[in-house]
């Protein structure tokens, strides 16, 4: 039987009553399928597909069409986890028009249930403007990867007290506009506790501490796939890089000594067929 799908009232529940809430990237049809039998509240399809899925140095260079075939992807995969598509750089920015309506390609074509976006209180007015539309969003502060170059690379933030009220205000602007959930990435667990307290709608933290209502990792990350560098936040569950290499060479060696296939793997016909070809 289908499990229940995962609805905004269902995470604010779990904030009111104290009850963490998890979070997973995805971005196909089997790391979705694999993290909605998990039980996972909900799954981010991430920019951060860029560098772990489509090998980009960054998430800047990401498209809306990238965006919106991976999240498709997920969708197909999932019978319960709430999906929250990630708007790629320069898909929100240039213009409150352009926001509502690559925001509802989002839910109209990808069939998220939500969208996610960057920036502090400067990007308030775009929340509200597409949550006006009818479609939820949840922000994201802290550290904007899609911005690093302007925050002077991928540094933590709100490490002093003026940057840390800065990260309170942007918090309180975008929950005022409307959003109805926060990540908060790279920021002292001191701010994202804070901010948590304050705050009616849930937080999600990465490299934000524990006090945070819930938690979000990189599949990649945590599955250990991706092999260029590894965040201080991250911790890898299981490492599948060297089992994967394992197989591939074991594969490659049994093809060249053509101990592959074998008998079992092989469809045959009778001998009298194969004398009339
Ligand atoms: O793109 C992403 O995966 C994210 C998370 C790291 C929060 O934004």
């Amino acid at each position: 039987m289908d499990k229940k799908k995962v609805t905004l009232s269902d995470l604010q529940r779990k904030k009111d009553q104290g009850r963490k809430i998890t979070m997973m990237t995805a971005y196909d049809y089997p790391s979705a399928r694999l993290v909605d039998e998990a039980g996972i509240d909900t799954i981010l399809v991430g920019d951060s597909l860029g560098m772990v899925v489509l090998g980009y140095d960054s998430t800047v260079p990401v498209t809306m069409e990238e965006m919106i075939h991976h999240c498709k992807a997920v969708y197909r995969g999932v019978s319960s986890s709430f999906i929250i598509g990630d708007m790629p750089f320069m898909s929100y920015q240039a213009g409150l028009e352009q926001a509502v309506s690559n925001a509802g390609r989002f839910i109209k074509e990808a069939r998220c249930d939500a969208v996610k976006l960057e920036g502090g209180s400067e990007m308030a007015p775009v929340v509200r403007a597409i949550v006006k539309a009818g479609i939820p969003v949840c922000a994201h502060i802290g550290l904007t990867p899609q911005t690093a170059t302007m925050l002077s690379g991928f540094k933590v933030q709100g490490k002093d007290a003026e940057s840390a009220r800065m990260q309170v205000r942007s918090a309180k602007d975008l929950e005022d506009a409307g959003a109805f959930m926060m990540v908060m990435e790279c920021i002292p667990d001191l701010v994202a506790a804070r901010i948590t307290r304050d705050l009616r709608i849930p937080t999600i933290g990465i490299g934000a501490g524990r006090e945070c209502d819930g938690q979000v990792l990189v599949y990649h990350d945590l599955v250990g796939l991706f092999e260029r560098f590894t965040p201080k936040f991250v911790r890898q569950y299981v490492n599948l890089s060297p089992l994967i290499k394992e197989a591939l060479s074991q594969y490659k060696s049994e093809v060249e000594k053509g101990a592959f296939p074998g008998r079992e793997h092989t469809f045959s016909m009778t001998p009298e067929e194969a004398a009339k070809i």
